[in-house]
């Protein structure tokens, strides 16, 4: 269904979205605009451009979508969502991930790689594989060679395991918040949840056992009950500082 909306511009779309936990059910829902607002969150930046993440959408008339809402422990910003997008990282494709950007790069300067694009394909063709690859004991042997070349020099310090899951969950966040704001601008609201059973919802959607959910997001049209109390936030001195 197209429904005309008058889009906000970036800042009116930060001030006004909330999550919102109830939504409309008798408002139409253009699932294309939540189409575009995918397709502006993959736009998002990412780290090493590897796009470790998949998007799955359930909508409301999915024959997953109750099973879904319960695993989302029945919250009501996912039994009332007229879609839900549960955002999905995927740490296992990076080796797929790395080659796509290869291929991109030599593809661009076939015949004729200068410096930069050098840099570029040794990036993914040897540090990415680096980082990336999992071999027992590799984890620690990694930080230790960081900590060891960070003695004499600055070094990137996040090379662990964890860090790299944590990296891989923060592209996947930054692609949720510039789906949520994508939707705030073009008339709808959000809610991201993490209060929810990720290893049954990998079940559900069967998803690949190294993926995993970065966060569930209910979507639709709010309502004005949907929206729980004034927002709050502290104080921009407080949070902000200059040295
Ligand atoms: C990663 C993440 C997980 C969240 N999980 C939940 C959740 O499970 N249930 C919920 O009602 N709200 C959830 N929220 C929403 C936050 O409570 C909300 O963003 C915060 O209170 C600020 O309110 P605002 O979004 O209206 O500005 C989550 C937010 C984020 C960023």
């Amino acid at each position: 269904m197209k429904i005309m909306i008058q889009e906000l511009g970036f800042f009116e779309a930060v001030n006004q979205r909330r999550s919102v936990r109830i939504f409309d059910q008798n408002e139409p829902f253009d699932r294309d605009i939540v189409r575009k607002c995918l397709e502006a969150a993959i736009l998002s930046p990412n780290s090493s451009n590897l796009q470790l993440y998949n998007f799955i959408r359930v909508p409301e008339n999915s024959p997953l979508k109750d099973s879904l809402s319960s695993l989302c422990m029945n919250q009501k910003a996912a039994t009332t969502a007229r879609e839900l997008i549960v955002v999905v990282t995927r740490r296992d494709l990076w080796k797929s991930r790395a080659l796509a950007n290869y291929k991109y790069i030599k593809g661009i300067y076939e015949g004729k790689p200068d410096k930069k694009s050098k840099q570029a394909l040794s990036y993914y063709g040897v540090l990415i594989p680096k980082l990336y690859g999992k071999y027992p004991g590799w984890s620690l042997l990694k930080k230790i060679i960081a900590w060891w070349i960070g003695m004499k020099k600055p070094m990137v310090r996040e090379v662990g395991e964890t860090d790299v899951r944590i990296s891989v969950h923060k592209s996947a966040a930054l692609a949720a918040m510039t789906f949520m704001l994508g939707m705030k601008a073009a008339g709808y609201d959000t809610c991201p949840m993490e209060g929810i059973d990720s290893k049954r919802i990998k079940k559900l959607l069967d998803l690949p056992d190294p993926s995993e959910i970065c966060m569930v997001i209910g979507c639709g049209k709010g309502l004005p009950e949907g929206t729980y109390g004034a927002r709050f936030r502290i104080p921009y001195q407080e949070l902000v500082f200059e040295k």
